[in-house]
């Protein structure tokens, strides 16, 4: 494995970038191209985004080898969130064997340029190595032992943890979604953890992350609850249930994988007003907006690219709107570059849902964020 120190790679902020106008290539069509000199310098909250890394085959696009993204980072976002390597697959691949390194470096190459660090993620169905999911000993040991272990090595270097990450299913009953259990139960992704644990491993898992780190913030993070729905009543219930037993959760995180067209910007900020009302912390935690969700849109239109600068300025402003200034946890968009985003490999269609072009050139989208951050 190369290990190269990100350090030596990222040069200076990168003074003209993205500050030449001109129209991005995406399209087909001249789109604008926006100079917002610096989202963080903008913000009152960390203003985060996911990263690509590591060294390993499957990751060819890591922030390692990447100046470029390097410096895009560095100039408008004060947290990062690995995509991918700090999941259990790549950081205990085999029982006992913790495979630090790749995190390491990241984690050290943010801290170097004062980008701070949401961790993310401890306990989830998805992404598990193997040897965890077909798992035949103590269940609530072999947790802790990952829990603890992998906090614990981060501790003092990163600001927050997703200690738990999607244990609810899409359904609704009598409005409520359940938990994630067996496959069967939860269209073919079920949580091994709760097959193992019951709905248990949620307060456990919290509790372990305390103990060994006790100074980060600690995450329920979730995706289709922005929508003001029967999973967000059972996270909400779920809050409940936590707080009431006093486990140390600091917030809930909205992924936020939306739509030009869902949900309402309405919907949104009534479902972070509920999580205010808790008194919890609200962290949008992957946000990305959808511009072709059904494939029936499958060119990138100057029109499409106002409308998603319109949808990202909605959303920012029904965070602001909704969340006070010591209940934000911050807002991170997952991913910089419409390149490297999930979705389209998700969907199966194309789709641009970030906030810079494939060419790491700025889009409207942004400019919609910034305004909303003035
Ligand atoms: O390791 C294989 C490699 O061998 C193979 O050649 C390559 C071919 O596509 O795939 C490689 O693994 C991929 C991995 O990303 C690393 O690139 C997986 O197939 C792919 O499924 C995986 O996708 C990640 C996904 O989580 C997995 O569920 C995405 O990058 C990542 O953006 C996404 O992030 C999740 C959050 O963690 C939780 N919330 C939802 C969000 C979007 O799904």
């Amino acid at each position: 494995m190369r290990v190269l120190p990100l350090a030596l790679l990222s040069t200076a902020i990168s003074i003209g970038l993205s500050a030449c106008g001109g129209s991005s290539s995406d399209s087909g069509e001249p789109i604008e191209v926006p100079q917002v000199e610096s989202l963080k310098a903008l913000s009152t909250t960390y203003m985060g985004a996911a990263v690509p890394a590591g060294y390993e085959d499957q990751f060819s696009n890591g922030i390692e080898t990447r100046p470029e993204l390097q410096d895009v980072v560095i100039q408008h976002f004060d947290q990062i969130t690995a995509e991918n390597i700090m999941k259990s697959a790549y950081i205990q691949p085999r029982q006992g064997d913790f495979t630090f390194q790749d995190a390491d470096n990241l984690v050290d190459w943010a801290l170097d340029n004062n980008i701070t660090v949401h961790a993310h993620a401890l306990v989830w169905h998805s992404q598990m190595p193997s040897w965890m999911e077909n798992y035949q000993g103590d269940w609530l040991t072999m947790m802790d032992t990952h829990v603890s272990t992998v906090a614990d090595h981060f501790k003092g270097r990163v600001v927050s943890w997703d200690v738990v990450n999607e244990a609810f299913n899409d359904n609704n009953d009598n409005g409520y979604a359940t938990y994630r259990d067996t496959d069967a139960n939860s269209g073919g992704h079920g949580s091994p953890w709760y097959q193992n644990l019951g709905k248990d491993y949620i307060p456990e898992a919290f509790k372990m992350a305390h103990a060994a780190d006790s100074g980060a913030e600690l995450y329920y993070n979730d995706y289709n609850i922005e929508d003001d729905g029967a999973k967000l009543a059972s996270v909400l219930r779920m809050a409940d249930e936590l707080l009431a037993d006093d486990i140390p959760i600091d917030g809930i995180g909205f992924q936020m994988h939306v739509s030009y067209d869902w949900p309402s910007a309405q919907a949104i900020g009534t479902s972070f007003a509920k999580v205010v009302a808790k008194g919890l912390k609200v962290k949008v935690t992957e946000l990305d907006i959808k511009m072709n969700p059904n494939g029936d849109r499958n060119t990138f239109t100057a029109a499409m690219a106002e409308e998603q600068k319109l949808r990202y300025q909605e959303i920012i402003k029904a965070y602001y709107d909704n969340v006070p200034a010591n209940l934000r946890g911050g807002i991170t968009v997952w991913g910089v570059s419409d390149a490297d985003s999930w979705i389209p490999h998700f969907t199966g269609h194309n789709d641009w849902p970030l906030l810079f072009n494939s060419s790491l050139e700025q889009k409207p989208a942004i400019e919609g964020v910034a305004n909303e951050l003035k």
